[in-house]
């Protein structure tokens, strides 16, 4: 359930904005200026703010990013306004929402800016062996303990905390999930933490952290197996004596949150490495869920690949369509490394690309995994992807040759940025693709800025601007 937060005056087509989000299960708080919001999203936090262009977009980004706020902020206002918009959107907004509201792009925004599912979907599961973490999952929402998911990228583990919260009797309170890889170390503790004024330069007022704003709630932290060793200490703390400091503060605050943390590392293995603190492991694995690997589930396959075909053909106006018999079994002898969000991006694209009746298999794009025994040996993949700026624009259609007499430093920072643009400036998903640690990622990308390379500031947010 995605926090809004609006800036503007609730009559009009703002309110219907803010009733249309509501209707999809969004929590709507409300400020009347920038200053008001500002103020709010120190106490609370939200997970997207909806900004009348009227008001000062640019200069409410620009305080949150000077108090570490990392929040994205979409610019909204009718079309005549759209030089106001543009301006918004060289400031830092995310995006620019037309008003009066369209309801479908209300549920994309949301969908897309919360970096979250749909929550009227619940979780599609037919393979006994999916059903057995759901139930094991339904049994353990109901307790206090903290549980660790564990799974590979895509799995839905993310999915699973949302409804181990929905399932607990915290479910009134607030969902929090907090990205542990997505944030530098400073960043992150004061996400986590909050702070007091003048805990740093910027530091204007105190702000509540996400431990605070889940408070009666549960916070998820994702990608724990990420978080630097001195944070861990503060978490471990944070978690024994249910209390936090905030930065720059000078005594405890109470909190109640119920802990769940997700990981795709192999944690065990962190702390045998002297990477991740033992006493910290035993206090999140109290009850761990492991989500298998969708190749293991070969159940769920067409069921989900069925929900995600409806569900885009809707969102994007087409009729539902079945999918052919050749789609089928093509599906079925993929190996899925990408798991259920590599599903999904296929389905999407099938539903997109499909001519006729039915989606063939011709619409469905599968990664080179694929087992293929008759096919002779795929050439190489050429990724065609929006050119980034400063870059070389052809570079990558033109193939290998094309980089011969480039050096190694050039060819990899276009090779980054690129597959963040493609991943629309995902960072989990870019690492991944591109093989490297989301911690390497994060540093090139800090050396790019430093270059004067246009990567956004707002960390975790930063697409590369196409
Ligand atoms: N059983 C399911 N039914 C429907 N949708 C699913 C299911 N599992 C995952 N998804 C969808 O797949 C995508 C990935 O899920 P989610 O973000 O929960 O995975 P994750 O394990 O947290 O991934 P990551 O490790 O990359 O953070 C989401 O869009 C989610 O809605
Ligand atoms: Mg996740």
């Amino acid at each position: 359930m995605p926090r809004v937060l609006i800036v503007g005056a609730l009559e009009g087509p703002l309110g219907q904005a803010a009733r249309m989000a509501q209707a999809r299960g969004a929590t709507v708080a409300q400020a009347s200026g920038v200053v008001a919001a500002l103020a709010r999203l120190r106490q609370e936090g939200a997970d997207v703010v909806l900004c009348e262009v009227v008001h000062d977009a640019g200069w409410l980004i620009r305080a949150m990013l000077a108090e570490r706020i990392l929040c994205p902020l979409i610019a909204c206002g009718p079309e005549s306004e759209a030089p106001a918009a543009l301006r918004a959107i060289r400031e830092g907004a995310r995006d620019f929402l037309p008003l009066p509201p369209d309801a479908e792009l209300i549920a994309t925004m949301l969908q897309a800016a919360a970096g979250e599912a749909d929550e009227r979907q619940s979780m599609v599961a037919r393979d006994p062996a999916m059903l057995a973490v759901l139930a094991r999952a339904d049994q353990v929402a109901r307790a206090e303990a903290s549980v660790l998911v564990t799974g590979e990228s895509g799995t839905g583990k993310e999915l699973v905390a949302r409804r181990i919260h929905a399932g607990s009797r915290r479910a009134a309170g607030p969902f929090v999930a907090l990205n542990c890889a997505a944030l530098p170390e400073t960043l992150l503790e004061s996400e986590l933490f909050g702070h007091e004024k003048g805990a740093f330069t910027g530091a204007v007022a105190a702000r509540k952290g996400k431990f605070e704003q889940a408070a009666g709630g549960t916070l998820l932290l994702d990608e724990i197996g990420e978080m630097d060793l001195r944070l861990q200490a503060k978490l471990l703390r944070a978690i024994q004596e249910r209390e936090i400091d905030r930065l720059g503060g000078t005594r405890p605050v109470r909190v109640d949150v119920r802990i769940l943390a997700a990981t795709n590392r192999d944690l065990m293995a962190e702390v045998r490495a002297g990477r991740f603190r033992e006493d910290l492991y035993f206090r999140l694995d109290v009850v761990r869920l492991r989500l298998p690997p969708l190749r293991e589930r070969p159940g769920d396959i067409l069921p989900l690949a069925e929900c995600f075909a409806a569900r885009f053909a809707a969102v994007n106006g087409l009729p539902p369509r079945p999918l052919s018999a050749a789609a089928r079994a093509a599906l079925l002898a993929h190996a899925w490394p990408g798991n259920v969000r590599e599903l999904e991006n296929a389905l999407h694209r099938a539903v997109l690309m499909a001519c006729g009746t039915e989606i063939g298999a011709e619409a469905i794009e599968l990664g080179g995994a694929t087992p293929a025994p008759a096919a002779p040996p795929p050439p190489l993949p050429q990724i065609t992807v929006p050119a980034a700026p400063g870059l070389a624009p052809d570079a990558a259609a033109d193939g290998i040759a094309a980089l011969v007499g480039r050096s190694m430093e050039e060819v990899e920072r276009e090779l980054i940025l690129r597959t963040l643009a493609h991943c629309l400036g995902n960072r989990t998903r870019a690492a991944e693709v591109l093989g490297i640690s989301i911690r390497a990622l994060r540093n090139k990308l800090q050396d790019y800025r430093g270059m004067g390379l246009p990567v956004t500031a707002a960390a975790g947010y930063a697409m590369a601007a196409r």
